[in-house]
């Protein structure tokens, strides 16, 4: 298949996109969304666009759903990214690690749409750096996670370009990182296994009856319309404790956005202390 995708069979890819994932491909994303599709209709022999879409039709729960999804997610992540989040997710922690109730119930941080585990263990870094050796012994858990398997196998791996610690201090880059193959990073395994990776789909309520402290939606907010946007948000909320905060990529506007959360500062935001526990 050398030739970009029609109108309307972008319009037939764009709705199962939708559907599946929550994502608004915008028609000028035409040509980006055929180059993707090409690559799995040549790993798979398949002839057509339309033949590669009635196979997604016929199982939408199959291997190839997963690859798919895989192939058409856009995954840019780095160590550090928004250094104004990180300043403000550690003031907070440095306040939070003075309240005697963090002793029994912990730290708990959800990078919700991980990628390939950057932000997940940027908010270790930062934990390990306000409480020290051990963590002060409080607990610590961080969950990542995203509809891609392809990253979440990368995340659990903690292997890096350099690129990904682009923003990260020398010092800092020295003392949680080594060097491992001719070009390639490994994150403290020790400290790599105080995460939680995960395969979950944002349109979906996070199950498991946990609650987090903080709750990390960035970027990825950008590539869904308001209905999208509105859902995640009030699966967000549900599991964000009274009181906890949710951080959301710089570009990404909540504005014309039925949503819950009380805004904090550009970006940030916070579930009211007095809030009831509400139900996805
Ligand atoms: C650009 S990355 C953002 C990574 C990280 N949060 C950051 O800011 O660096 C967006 C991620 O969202 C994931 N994603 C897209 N739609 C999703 C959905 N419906 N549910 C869960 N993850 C999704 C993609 O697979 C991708 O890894």
């Amino acid at each position: 298949m050398d030739r970009d995708l029609s109108r309307e069979e972008f319009q037939r890819f764009h709705d199962l996109i939708y559907q599946l994932a929550g994502i608004h491909y915008p028609p000028e994303k035409l040509a980006l969304l055929s180059n993707r599709l090409r690559r799995r209709l040549r790993a798979l022999s398949v002839p057509s666009y339309d033949a590669y879409l009635g196979m997604l039709q016929h199982q939408t729960k199959g291997k190839e759903t997963q690859e798919f999804l895989d192939s058409i997610t856009t995954n840019e992540t780095y160590f550090f990214r928004c250094q104004r989040h990180w300043d403000f997710f550690r003031s907070w922690a440095e306040r939070r690690a003075q309240e005697p109730s963090v002793r029994r119930d912990g730290f708990r941080i959800w990078s919700a749409a991980a990628s390939t585990g950057a932000e997940a263990y940027t908010i270790v870094i930062v934990l390990h750096q306000v409480l020290g050796a051990n963590f002060g012994s409080i607990p610590i858990e961080v969950l990542g996670t995203d509809l891609s398997q392809k990253v979440l196998t990368e995340a659990r791996a903690a292997r890096y370009r350099p690129y990904a610690l682009s923003q990260t201090p020398a010092d800092v880059a020295a003392k949680y990182f080594t060097k491992v193959g001719t070009d390639e990073l490994q994150f403290d395994p020790k400290l790599a296994k105080l995460v939680t990776f995960q395969s979950h789909n944002l349109m979906e309520p996070l199950l498991g009856g946990r609650s987090f402290d903080f709750v990390f939606l960035r970027n990825v907010m950008i590539y869904f319309d308001t209905e999208s946007k509105a859902k995640v948000l009030r699966h967000a909320y549900a599991v964000t404790r009274p009181g906890g905060h949710l951080v959301v990529g710089e570009s990404e506007s909540l504005l014309n956005v039925e949503q819950p959360f009380t805004y904090c500062k550009p970006s940030i935001f916070q579930k009211p202390v007095a809030a009831p526990t509400a139900r996805a």
